[in-house]
C-alpha cells in the first residue's frame, strides 16, 4: 500500500467522501452510519462477485510493468463487464486484510495479491451510484506538442 494521502491527494479523498456522504445522507458526525459505510468495502460493497487480481511471485521485486500490466487487465474487465450489464468497483480496500482474501479464496502462496473488483449489476436507485467524481480538465494535465496550427 502506499500508505496516507497527503497534499492535493488527500483533499480529493476528502472531497470525494464528502460527495457520497452527502448523496448517501450521512451526517459528517453519525460514526455508526460512517464505520457501516467502511465496513462496504470490507464486504465487497456486498456484491455477489468479488474478483481477485494477483502476479506471480516470480516477478517480484521491482515489478512495476506487473503492476502495469494489471492495471490494463483490471480495466479491461470491468469494459467488458460493463458491455455485458455488469457494474464493477476496483476495490482497493478488499484486499486490505488480504491474508483473510487470500484464504478464502484459496490463493496459493506464489501469488500475489494486488486488488479486487466486486462485481454484479447495478441497483439504479443506489443513490451513491449517482456521485461522480469531479475531472480535471483536459489541458491542465495534456501537454500536447507538435499540434499548434500556426507552426
Ligand atoms: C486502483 C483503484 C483502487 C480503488 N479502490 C477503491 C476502494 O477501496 N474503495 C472505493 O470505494 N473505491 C475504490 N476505487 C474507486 C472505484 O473503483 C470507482 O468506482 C472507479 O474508480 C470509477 O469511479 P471514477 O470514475 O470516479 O474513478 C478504486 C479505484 C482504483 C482505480
Amino acid at each position: 500500500m502506499h500508505g496516507a494521502y497527503e497534499g492535493i491527494h488527500r483533499q480529493r479523498q476528502v472531497d470525494i467522501a464528502k460527495q457520497l456522504f452527502a448523496a448517501m445522507g450521512i451526517d459528517r458526525y453519525d460514526k455508526e452510519r460512517r464505520h457501516d459505510w467502511v465496513m462496504r468495502g470490507f464486504r465487497q460493497f456486498d456484491a455477489p462477485v468479488s474478483i481477485v487480481v494477483t502476479y506471480d511471485k516470480d516477478l517480484d521485486p521491482g515489478a512495476s510493468i506487473a503492476h502495469f500490466d494489471l492495471g490494463a487487465v483490471t480495466y479491461g474487465l470491468v469494459l467488458a463487464a460493463w458491455t455485458r450489464g455488469l457494474g464493477a468497483v476496483i476495490n482497493g480496500q478488499g484486499i486490505m486484510q488480504s491474508p483473510v482474501v487470500r484464504e478464502h479464496a484459496q490463493i496459493p502462496d506464489d501469488q500475489v495479491i494486488m486488488t479486487c473488483v466486486a462485481m454484479g449489476y447495478p441497483e439504479d436507485d443506489f443513490a451513491a451510484n449517482d456521485v461522480k467524481s469531479v475531472r480535471r480538465e483536459t489541458d491542465e494535465i495534456v501537454t500536447f506538442v507538435g499540434f499548434d496550427e500556426d507552426a
